[in-house]
Parts: C-alpha cells; structure tokens; sequence
C-alpha cells in the first residue's frame, strides 16, 4: 500500500539541552501533533519507581546513558499508538543501535521517518541554561527562570503545581550527558544524513545501489536539517517554516481551524 511521504515522522536530535523539550512542545501546540520523550517517559518511571525506573535512576542521575534493551522495552509500545498520526520523537533513538531498531520497526509498518531536524545550539549558551531550568514532572513542561518563565515563580502555569529541578542538571552531571552525546548520539546524524542521500539518489535513479542499502534500511522521502542558533527568536521561525514547507497538509490544517 502507498506511502504517505506528508505525515510528520520526525525525530527532534541534539545536544542536550539544545532545546528539543521545549521546541517539540511549541510545534505540538500550534499543530496537534503527538509527542514522545524518552526523558519525560524515564522521569515519569523514576518518580513512580516501577521496575524500569529502579533500573534507570542511578544511570540518569550520573548523566549516562540507559541500556538499549530498556529503552526498547519503554518506546516499542508507545511507538505503535503512534500509527497514522503525525508524531515527533524528543530523545530517541540516541545510539545507532536505537536508530536501526527504530528504522526497521517503522519500515514493518510502512511509516519512515520523513524529517530528522539537528539543533546545533554552542555548547556554552546550553551550559548556561540549564542552571535555569524547571520541569513540571508530570508532564514534562520545561521553563527557564531566564528565557520563558512560569507566570507565578516556582508553579506549573496549568496545573499551579510545584515546579522541580533535575537531579542531573548540575555542571559535572552535565558535562558527562555532554560527553555521551558527543561519543554515542552525535554519530547517528551521520547514518540519518546518509539515508537522506540514499534515497534522493534512489528517486533519481530507481537502479542506484547504493552500500548502505545491504546493512541499512533507508527511509526514502527522508528529509535531514540543521538548524542553528544560539536563542529562539533565531531558532523558532526556522523551525515552523520548515514543518510548513515540508508538510503543505499542515499549514491547511492550521488554516482551517483558525
Ligand atoms: P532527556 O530528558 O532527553 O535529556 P537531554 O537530551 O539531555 O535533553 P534535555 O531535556 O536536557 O534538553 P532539551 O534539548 O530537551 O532542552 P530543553 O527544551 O529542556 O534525557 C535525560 C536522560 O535520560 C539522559 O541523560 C539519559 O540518561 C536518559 N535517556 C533519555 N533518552 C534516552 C535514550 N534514548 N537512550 C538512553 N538513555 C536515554 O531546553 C533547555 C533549557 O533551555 C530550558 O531551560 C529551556 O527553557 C531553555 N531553552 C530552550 N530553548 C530555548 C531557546 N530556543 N532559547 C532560549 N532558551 C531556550
């Protein structure tokens, strides 16, 4: 069966604290567009200590990485109430491993993924910031006490509940989620990039061999973009204009219920 190439597929990449919570957050809001974080899901298993969350919590607070197997074990069955909608991924897949599992289960459903965006934010204006930041827990609403603040100091702007700190937002903390990022996340943009390539190649030449094609499955009609910056008013307007080029189905939707 066809291929919908204009469905929101996407996965939000960068550094952390590169803004991808708040960014997927505002795209969700101004089109209804489902989300899925992998730092909101762990956080939200931690303060409920089930099983995955025991697991989780000591690697989370020192600012590693949570093994494959449990994350898989966390996304799979989010993935597939995902179906036939637009979705963004906020903090998955974040090792190759990740990026091919993901890639064959979207495949078995005929879904690719249609957009990769890279934040490329400088690393000290993130370093800068995260010693601003509160998190609603619950549901995962990010503020900054010097970029978007509550309206009343300390509470939820639409709960009115208590805001907290991130254990693992600490300068040393951070440095060493800075350090994973760079050793096991950054190497992903490279596969993303080349699938990118693959598939225009194969659009042009339906014969292309391309290598990466024996160990890889390539998402055709993927699109891969950085954006750079170091605030939102450079970051934003970029952002929603290239989710209203890439998908002309949304800015309809947009339209029509405004
Ligand atoms: P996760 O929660 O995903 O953390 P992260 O990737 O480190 O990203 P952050 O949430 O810190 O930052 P963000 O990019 O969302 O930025 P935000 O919008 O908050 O993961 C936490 C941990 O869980 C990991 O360290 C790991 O242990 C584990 N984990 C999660 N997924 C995993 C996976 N797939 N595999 C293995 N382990 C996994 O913004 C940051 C600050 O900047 C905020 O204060 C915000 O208000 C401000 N800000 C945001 N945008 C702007 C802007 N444009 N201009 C000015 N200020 C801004």
């Amino acid at each position: 069966d066809e291929r919908d190439d204009r469905v929101v597929r996407m996965l939000m990449f960068g550094k952390p604290g590169a803004g991808k919570g708040t960014l997927t957050t505002r795209l969700a809001q101004k089109y209804d567009i489902v989300t899925l974080s992998t730092g909101d899901l762990l956080r939200q298993h931690i303060a409920e200590q089930t099983k995955i969350g025991r697991g989780a919590e000591g690697i989370v607070a020192r600012g590693g990485l949570v093994p494959d197997e449990m994350m898989l074990e966390i996304v799979t069955s989010k993935l597939d109430g995902l179906q036939n909608k637009h979705w963004i991924l906020d903090g998955f897949p974040r090792t190759l491993l990740q990026g091919e599992m993901l890639d064959t289960h979207l495949k078995k459903r005929n879904t690719p993924l249609t957009l990769v965006v890279n934040l490329d934010v400088p690393d000290e204006v993130i370093l800068s910031r995260i010693s601003d930041r509160w998190i609603h827990l619950p549901s995962g609403r990010v503020y900054n006490m010097s970029y978007n603040r509550p309206k009343v100091t300390g509470l939820d702007d639409e709960t009115g509940e208590a805001l907290t700190k991130r254990p693992d937002d600490n300068p040393e903390t951070f440095a060493r989620r800075l350090a994973a990022f760079y050793a096991s996340t950054s190497p992903l943009l490279t596969y993303f990039s080349k699938s990118a390539a693959s598939s225009v190649a194969r659009r042009l030449n339906p014969n292309h061999q391309h290598p990466h094609q024996l160990s890889f499955h390539t998402p055709s009609g993927l699109k891969v973009k950085t954006l750079a910056g170091r605030t939102s008013d450079e970051i934003w307007p970029q952002l929603d204009r290239l989710l209203q080029n890439t998908f002309p189905g949304l800015r309809e939707r947009l339209e029509t219920t405004t």
